[in-house]
Parts: structure tokens; sequence; C-alpha cells
């Protein structure tokens, strides 16, 4: 498929879930006017915009997230990618060890074309191939020495599990046994107190430096914050800089990212206990396969026994012809005929209790089946 089909595809999906009245998964698109106002609302006739990283809603939003995660500060970054970069380095500077422990199917490795590498010179040292956070005794044995641990709490590409409390303390105390600091990635961390029975600011201070999202759960624009101590922050202000991130007025990105605090963040927790009957009735479809069981957040994984064209298909036939939105963004993988999603579970879902569910399903997959 071309650039301009795939992005016409993408273009007719939008608006085929933003004409939808009832959604399974993920949310309807808010359409820019319906941004605004909400970034109106959330800004006093008074306040300024920002400059170059300072002042304004992007000052604000700092504050707000040092305080939610219990850090001494919090610096605002346009995306995560640089946020993690820095803080990798920073690991690297203080250690002098270049080596990075990092999950193969953490962000960095998948989807940041190795960026900690290329622009960071840090290499990567591999925690384990099992798809999961690693363990305590896996950090212990690794065999070369590495500045950060990076724990991306939930770790997206393996479903979003996360490990328990007591084994985050223990991969914690290993990983500082061995003498190296340990970085957050939390682009999903809101929604991962919930699993780990911790508020966010006990999580926090495990690590010496965390970084969140504010597009992701939140449902923000765009940015991200890196928090930690006042040394991290005024490292991570240079090094901000260098990367070509000191952008001189943030404040739509930083207002959206208020607005997700005070709007979904209290929702979340809502979302995940939710998650667990939406993943035990897809569970129960002819052929179906739900990881983790019950979902660790209010996202996780689901198999159908069908190519993923058919069920992109069968879910944009319904979404534009009864205004209902199963799940999109099937992709295969190595089993011929056996297709995956994420599932997310996010406000729409509430209203939609096992009953409806089991009704939704049956309507997309005889759409599915009838192809
Ligand atoms: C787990 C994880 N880490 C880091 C990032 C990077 O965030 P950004 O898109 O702001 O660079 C993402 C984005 O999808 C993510 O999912």
């Amino acid at each position: 498929m071309s650039g301009s089909d795939a992005s016409a595809l993408r273009t007719r999906r939008l608006r085929a879930l933003r004409g939808c009245h009832t959604v399974l998964s993920g949310i309807r698109p808010t359409s820019v006017a319906e941004q605004l106002d909400a970034m109106r609302a959330g800004a006093p006739d008074d306040l300024l915009p920002d400059f170059y990283g300072e002042g304004g809603a992007v000052e604000a939003l700092e504050r707000r997230v040092a305080d939610l995660l219990g850090t001494e500060t919090a610096v605002f970054f346009p995306t995560g990618t640089m946020a993690q970069q820095v803080a990798l380095r920073y690991g690297a500077e203080l250690t002098g060890r270049t080596g990075v422990g990092l999950h193969p199917l953490g962000h960095p490795r998948q989807h940041e074309r190795d960026a900690y590498a290329v622009l960071g010179g840090l290499r990567a040292v591999l925690t384990t191939r099992d798809p999961r956070n690693p363990t305590a005794e896996e950090v212990a044995a690794l065999d070369e020495p590495v500045g950060s641990l990076m724990l991306e709490l939930p770790l997206r590409e393996a479903g979003f599990v996360l490990p328990t409390w007591d084994e985050l303390v223990d991969v914690v105390r290993a990983a500082r046994d061995i003498g190296a600091r340990v970085h957050i990635d939390g682009a999903r961390l809101w929604e991962s107190t919930v699993h780990l029975g911790r508020p966010l600011a006990e999580v926090a201070a495990l690590a010496d430096s965390v970084y969140v999202s504010f597009y992701k759960s939140l449902d923000g624009i765009s940015g991200a914050a890196l928090a930690g101590d006042a040394a991290l922050a005024r490292y991570a202000r240079a090094w901000r800089h260098r990367f070509g991130g000191m952008v001189f007025q943030q404040w739509p990105a930083a207002l959206a990212a208020l607005h997700g605090l005070d709007h979904e963040l209290p929702r979340l927790a809502g979302y995940v206990a939710h998650a667990r009957t939406v993943a035990e009735v897809l569970a129960g479809l002819p052929g179906a396969r739900v990881f983790p069981a019950p979902p660790h957040t209010h996202q996780f994984r689901l198999w159908l026994p069908y190519p993923a064209d058919l069920l992109n298909d069968a879910n944009l036939a319904l979404a534009e012809q009864e205004q209902v939105w199963f799940a999109g963004q099937w992709r295969d993988g190595e089993v011929p005929g056996l297709a995956m999603t994420e599932v997310t579970v996010a406000g729409p879902a509430l209203a939609l209790d096992a009953e409806r569910i089991v009704d939704l399903a049956a309507r997309f997959l005889r759409r599915v089946t009838a192809a």
C-alpha cells in the first residue's frame, strides 16, 4: 500500500470510529476544535505562554508531575524518545559505563532506530529474551556492567505486562547491587499502580529517573516528562537543548497534558478493573486467546483465528454501517491465519457490560465469518 493510500485508510478509520455510538476498544477521536475547547477551558485568561520551556503551562505541568511522582523535579520533553536518551546517557556519565540493561522488546530497541546507540554511544546489554520484565536473578547474572537498568512498566510489546511489587523491588535491589542506576520507562506508569498495588510516588521512589508520557493513557497531544532529583533536571535541560528539544512554546501539549491529569488519570483504575470483564468475555469467543489473563492494566492482547485483513475489514464495515466499533489494528503474527490486536479498555467501554460485549462480539464475528 502506498503512503497516501495508507493515510487515506487511516483517516477513513478515524472518521468511522468518531461516528460510532458504541466503542469496545479505544476511544472516539476528538476533533481539533474539541481539543481547543478543552484547552481553552483549562487556560485562565491571564496565563502567559511558556518561553523555551520556562513558565506558563509547561512549568505548571512540571510541578504537577513532580508532585504526583513525589520527585524533586520533573522536566518537560517534546518526546519520550528524547527524554529517555537523556536519562540513559546521564546514567552512563555518572557511572562511566556505556552498557545499558535493556529488554529486546523495550521501546528503545523496537521503535527508536537504536538512537541510544547511534546518538548516545551506548550499548544494549539484554536483560532477558523472555517476554516479561527481567528478574532479579537475571540482572544479577548480567555478563557486562551496566550504567542503568531500564524497566518498561508495563512492557508493551509483551502484552502490557508488569512484575508484581515484590518482583519489582527485588529487581531494583539487584540493579543497585551491581552498581547500576534504575530508570523507569513509565509511558504507561499511570495505570500500573493498580497491579503494583502502590501509589505513583512509591513506585517512582524505587528509581533514579522516571519518564512518563502525556499522550497515551492521558489522551494528550504529545510530550513527556523526565522526573528525578535536581541534578538530573539540570542535566536534562542541558541535553534537551542539545538534542533540539528546546521548543519555543509548548503550551498546547502542556495544557492537553494537564487536562489529561485532571480528567483521565482519576478514571484509569476504573478502566483497569473493567478490562478484566472485557478480557474474560473476549477469551470466551471461539478460537480466541487473551494475554495476560487477567490483564495487568487496561490494555491486553487478543488473538482471533482469522487473517488480519479480514478482521480489519469487518471492523471497519461494522463501524461504517452500524456505528459500532469492536477493535481495529489487527496484525498477522507468526502463525498464519491467527491475528492479534491490542485491546484498550477506556471510557467508551465502561458503558458496556458483559451482555453487551457478547452481543457486540457476535455482530463483529458474523461479519468476519460471512466474508
Ligand atoms: C513504552 C514506550 N516508551 C517510550 C515511548 C516514546 O514516546 P514518544 O512517542 O513520546 O517518543 C513510547 C511511545 O509509544 C512507548 O510506548
